[in-house]
C-alpha cells in the first residue's frame, strides 16, 4: 500500500538517522551476489524514533547492531524496507543482502549488461542493492570492495580511489576503492567486466594530474576518441568560465549497452549509454557527434553541480539538472555554432516540453507531488528548468552569474540543498532582487505572451504592449504574474539598423515607448528565446520576411521564417487545396541565396517538426498536418529547384573544409536532398548519394528521403545496409529506427516483422526505443492513423514492457496521455487504449501514476 502513495513536497522533515561511513563487499554473481553493509549510524532527532531503511527486491540474510546479531523479531521486513526498533543514538549496522543482477530486467540497482556488471542507482536504486536510508541529503563516506572471478571481470570498478587489490582463491580476485567525498547513495556505481581501455590525462588548473580512463566493449577502442576529446574540453572549459576544477586523481567512463538513460554522473566513474560515448565517421552522424560531446560535459559537470553540491531532496532535483542543462547548453554554443545549438534548444523545449506542459503530467520544473520518482526525470525539470536559469544568467549578466556560482559553491559545498537556496545566492551575490522571480519553481504550464504594437506618426512614437497569460489563456494577476526577462530590437525600416535591449516584463500587462521613430520599426521579440513562453503576436507576412533577413539576432531570424512556414501549415490544416503565395518562393530562394553559414541556411530550410506544429493547433487532425507538411515540402520543392538542386551539388562538390565546415556543409546538403526526394526522378539522386556516402550523416539522410518517399529501392537499401552492419549495434539501432518510419500501407506487417527480427530485443532499451519509439515519433501518418492500429500496437509493447522495464515503458506512453492535443476520434482511440493498460494486474507504479493524471 504505501508503495503507491504520493510524496508531497511539503512534507519534507530532516532524516532521523544519520549515516557518516559505509563499507559494502560486493561478492559478484550472476544469480546470487553477497552485499554485506557495514555503516556508521547516528540519531539526528532527539525522538525515540525506530531505523526505517528503504530496501527492495531484496533477501536479507543478516542483520547486526554493533555486536549483536538480531532475530527476526527484533525487526519488522516488508516489501519496501526494514523498520529496526533501536535504542542507541550511535552504532555499528552490519546487513548482509543478496540479490539477483541476471534477472534484473528493469536496469535499477545491480544488473548485467551484456557480461559486465554494473549499476544504476539514480533516484532510488541503491534500495535495490541493500537496505539503507535511500533518500539524498543522507550522505556518507563509501568505501567498496568488489570480489569476482578474475579471468570474467580483470576490471573491478567503484567510486573514488584505487585503495587495495589482490588474488583470492579459486580464481577470484578483488580491488577496494574508497571515496573521500561524503555523497548520497544515488552517486554509488559499481562496474565489473572485461573492456578496452582508453587512457589518458589530464593537468587541471590547480596542477593536479588526473587520469583520463574510458572503458568500451573490446574491438571499440578507436570509437573512444571523440568521447575523450570532449571530456578534455568540458574540463577546460569548466576551468575557465566557473573556475571549477576536478577534484580527484581519476576520472573513469563505462559504456555499456543496456541502460534506461543517457548516462549517469557517478562520482569518479560515470556509466553511460554506449549511443553517447562510442563514434566513428563510418558509423556515427554529425548529430550522435554532437550529442556525444554535450552529454559527456553533461556528466562531467555533474562533478560540481549535483555532486559537490547535492539535492536536498528529489523535488530539488532541477537544483541539478536544470543547472547541469545550462551548463552542457552553453558548453555546446561555445564549442559550436550557437545559434545552430539555440536552435536545437527551442526545437526540443517547443515540440515536447510545452506538450508535456498542457498534458495530464504538467509539472512545476519544482515538482509537489511525486508517486514514482523516475517519472520526473523530464523535459520540463531539464529543459525548462534550464531555460530557467538561463533567464537568471539574462538578468544578472554573465558576470553577476558568475559570482552568484562563486557564492553558491562558498556557501553550500558538500551539502545538500535547494532550488531556493540557489536563487538566494545568486539574488545575494548580484544584488539582483529575484523575490518574483522564484515563482517560476511552483507554477506549471507554458506561459503566454501577448503582444500588440502601435505608431504614432505626429509625435513618432512607438508603442509595444505585452501582456502575460497562463496556459489556461487568462490575463496573470499581480499575485501570480512571472518575471520575464524579454530581450527585443526595434529595426528601422528604411536603414535597417536596429536597437537591442532588454525589457523586463513584471506586470500582468506593461507598454514601453520608444521614441524618434520616423517610421514604424519591425520588432524582433525575445531575442535568443530570452524566456521560455509562446508568443502571441500577428506579425505581417512582409515584416517576418524583413526579420528573417535583417534580424540581428540569429535565433529572430530562423524564428520569423518558422513563424511564417506554420502560418501556411495552419491554413493548410483547415483547408488542404489552399493556394500557397509564390512569395514563400521568394524569400526562402533570398534564404538560399543568403551567404550564411551554412548550417544555420540548413535549420532556415527546416519545416516546423510535427509536434511543434501540434503543439500551436487546437484538436488538431493528425492526417491533416501530415499532409500539410508534405503539401508544404512538394510546393517548396517545386519552386525551389533549380536553387536547391544548385546547392546541392555545390555542397557535394566542396573539398578541404575545416570539420565544422564539414559539418555544416552536410546539413545543408542533406535538407536540400530532402526536398528534391519528394520530385518526380528521386530515385537517382538518392541511389546516388548512397552509393558515394562515406559517412553514416549522408548515408542516413538518403535512407531517410528513401523511408519517408517510399523509394521501390527501399528494401534493397535497407538490406544491404543490413548486411553491412549487422555487427553493430548502434547501427543496428538505426536501421531499426529507418525502418520503422517508412511511409507504407504495409507498415504494421512490417512491424509484427521486426518484432520478430533476431535482432530486435525488447528487453534492450535502446533497441526498443529504435523500433517503438521511432514508429510513435517519426511515423504520425501511421501512428495517427484512422484505424486506431498505430495506439493499438504502441499499447501492446508498452503492455509489455511494464513487466520487463517500467521506465521504458513510461517514457513511451507520453503520446497516448497527450491525447488532448488532437480531434476527438483520436482522442476516442487514445483513451480506449489507456483503459486497457489501466486494466493490467500488476501495473507498475511509473505506468499507474501516468494513467491515473490521464484518466483522472
Ligand atoms: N542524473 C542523470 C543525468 O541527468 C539521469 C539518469 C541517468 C537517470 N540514469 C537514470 C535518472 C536512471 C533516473 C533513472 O545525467
Ligand atoms: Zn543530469
Amino acid at each position: 500500500m504505501s508503495e503507491f502513495t504520493p510524496r508531497y513536497l511539503a512534507d519534507y522533515q530532516v532524516s532521523a538517522f544519520t549515516i557518516s561511513t559505509i563499507d559494502l563487499t560486493f561478492e559478484l554473481d550472476d544469480t546470487a551476489t553477497k552485499v554485506t553493509s557495514v555503516m556508521s549510524v547516528k540519531r539526528q532527532g532527539s525522538g525515540e524514533e525506530p531505523l526505517v531503511l528503504d530496501g527492495e527486491h531484496l533477501t536479507l540474510l543478516s542483520v547486526k547492531i554493533d555486536q549483536c546479531l538480531l532475530s527476526a523479531s527484533d525487526y519488522y521486513l516488508s516489501a519496501t524496507g526494514l523498520e529496526i526498533p533501536v535504542r542507541a543514538d550511535e552504532f555499528q549496522l552490519t546487513i548482509v543482502t543478496e540479490i539477483n543482477p541476471q534477472d534484473n530486467t528493469a536496469l535499477e540497482g545491480l544488473f548485467k549488461s551484456g557480461d559486465a556488471f554494473c549499476t544504476q542507482c539514480e533516484a532510488e536504486g541503491f534500495r535495490r542493492i541493500t537496505y539503507y536510508l535511500d533518500r539524498p541529503d543522507v550522505m556518507a563516506v563509501f568505501t567498496s570492495k568488489v570480489i569476482a572471478d578474475k579471468i570474467k571481470y580483470p576490471y573491478l570498478l567503484s567510486n573514488g580511489n584505487k585503495i587495495a587489490s589482490g588474488e583470492l582463491d579459486n580464481g577470484k580476485h578483488f580491488v577496494q576503492w574508497h571515496d573521500p567525498f561524503p555523497k548520497p547513495c544515488y552517486l554509488f556505481a559499481l562496474v565489473a567486466g572485461d573492456f578496452d581501455l582508453l587512457q589518458d590525462s589530464y593537468l587541471t588548473s590547480e596542477n593536479r594530474e588526473v587520469a583520463l580512463e574510458i572503458f568500451v566493449d573490446k574491438g571499440n577502442l578507436a570509437k573512444a576518441e571523440h568521447a575523450m576529446a570532449s571530456l578534455k574540453n568540458a574540463m577546460a572549459w569548466d576551468e575557465e568560465t566557473f573556475s571549477l576544477a576536478y577534484d580527484l586523481d581519476i576520472y573513469m567512463i563505462v559504456a555499456v549497452d543496456f541502460f534506461n538513460m543517457g548516462a549517469m554522473e557517478n562520482k569518479g566513474l560515470n556509466v553511460f549509454n554506449s549511443k553517447y560515448v562510442l563514434a566513428d565517421t563510418e558509423s556515427a552522424t554529425d548529430v550522435d557527434y554532437y550529442n556525444i560531446e554535450a552529454v559527456i560535459a553533461h556528466e562531467y559537470f555533474h562533478n560540481w553541480t549535483g555532486n559537490r553540491v547535492t539535492c536536498r531532496d528529489w523535488f530539488q532535483l532541477s537544483l541539478k539538472e536544470g543547472l547541469t542543462v545550462f551548463r552542457d547548453q552553453q558548453f555546446s554554443g561555445d564549442m559550436n555554432s550557437k545559434t545552430v545549438s539555440r536552435i536545437q534548444n527551442v526545437r526540443v523545449l517547443r515540440s515536447q516540453q510545452f506538450a508535456e506542459d498542457a498534458g495530464p503530467m504538467a509539472h512545476p520544473i519544482r515538482p509537489e507531488k511525486v508517486m514514482e520518482m523516475n517519472n520526473f526525470y523530464t523535459l520540463t525539470v531539464y529543459e525548462k528548468g534550464s531555460e530557467v536559469i538561463r533567464m537568471i544568467h539574462t538578468l544578472l549578466g554573465a558576470e553577476g552569474f558568475a559570482k552568484g556560482m562563486a557564492l553558491y559553491f562558498e556557501r553550500f559545498d558538500g551539502m545538500a540543498v535547494t532550488c531556493d537556496d540557489f536563487v538566494n545566492a545568486m539574488a545575494d551575490a548580484s544584488k539582483v532582487d529575484l523575490t518574483q522571480f522564484k515563482r517560476w519553481y511552483s507554477q506549471s504550464g507554458t506561459p503566454h505572451l501577448k503582444v500588440s504594437e502601435s505608431f504614432d506618426p505626429e509625435a513618432n512614437l512607438y508603442h509595444l504592449t505585452i501582456s502575460q497569460h497562463n496556459q489556461a489563456g487568462e490575463l496573470s494577476s499581480p499575485q501570480s504574474c512571472l518575471h520575464i526577462p524579454v530581450k527585443m530590437e526595434l529595426i528601422d525600416a528604411d536603414s535597417g539598423i536596429g536597437q537591442q535591449q532588454l525589457l523586463e516584463l513584471t506586470a500582468p500587462e506593461q507598454t514601453w515607448t520608444f521614441e524618434h521613430y520616423q517610421a514604424k520599426p519591425v520588432v524582433a521579440l525575445l531575442e535568443d528565446f530570452s524566456a521560455p513562453v509562446k508568443v502571441d503576436f500577428e506579425q505581417t507576412d512582409l515584416a517576418l520576411e524583413v526579420l528573417m533577413l535583417a534580424a540581428s539576432d540569429g535565433f529572430c531570424r530562423w524564428d520569423a521564417g518558422q513563424k511564417l512556414l506554420s502560418r501556411y501549415l495552419h491554413k493548410l490544416v483547415l483547408e488542404p487545396g489552399y493556394a500557397l503565395p509564390a512569395s514563400l518562393i521568394t524569400i526562402f530562394s533570398k534564404i538560399l541565396q543568403k551567404d550564411s553559414d551554412p548550417a544555420f541556411t540548413a535549420e532556415q530550410l527546416t519545416l516546423p517538426a510535427f509536434g511543434e506544429v501540434v503543439d500551436q493547433i487546437h484538436q488538431v487532425d493528425p492526417l491533416a498536418l501530415v499532409n500539410a507538411l508534405k503539401t508544404l515540402k512538394g510546393f517548396l520543392a517545386k519552386g525551389l529547384q533549380e536553387p536547391l538542386s544548385a546547392c546541392y551539388h555545390n555542397c557535394a562538390e566542396k573539398t578541404a573544409l575545416s570539420h565544422q565546415q564539414a559539418i555544416g556543409n552536410r546539413a545543408l546538403k542533406n535538407i536540400c536532398l530532402s526536398y528534391l526526394a519528394v520530385l518526380p526522378g528521386a530515385d537517382t539522386l538518392v541511389a546516388a548519394q548512397l552509393s558515394s556516402a562515406a559517412n553514416m550523416t549522408d548515408t542516413l539522410a538518403a535512407l531517410n528521403a528513401s523511408a519517408y518517399n517510399n523509394l521501390p529501392a527501399f528494401d534493397s537499401q535497407m538490406s544491404a545496409f543490413e548486411s553491412k552492419w549487422h555487427d553493430t549495434p548502434l547501427v543496428v539501432d538505426k536501421w531499426f529506427t529507418i525502418n520503422a518510419s517508412l511511409n507504407s500501407d504495409d507498415i504494421f506487417e512490417r512491424l509484427a516483422a521486426l518484432l520478430k527480427h533476431p535482432l530486435f530485443s525488447i528487453k534492450n532499451p535502446n533497441r526498443a526505443r529504435a523500433l517503438i519509439g521511432a514508429f510513435v515519433s517519426a511515423n504520425p501518418q501511421y501512428f495517427h492513423c484512422q484505424s486506431g492500429r498505430g495506439y493499438q500496437f504502441l499499447a501492446e509493447q508498452i503492455k509489455r514492457l511494464n513487466e520487463i522495464n517500467p521506465q521504458v515503458a513510461s517514457r513511451l506512453i507520453t503520446p497516448l496521455i497527450q491525447y488532448k492535443e488532437y480531434d476527438l476520434s483520436r482522442q476516442q482511440l487514445m483513451l480506449e487504449q489507456l483503459k486497457v493498460l489501466r486494466a493490467l494486474p500488476q501495473l507498475s507504479k511509473d505506468l499507474l501514476e501516468k494513467l491515473d493524471a490521464a484518466l483522472n
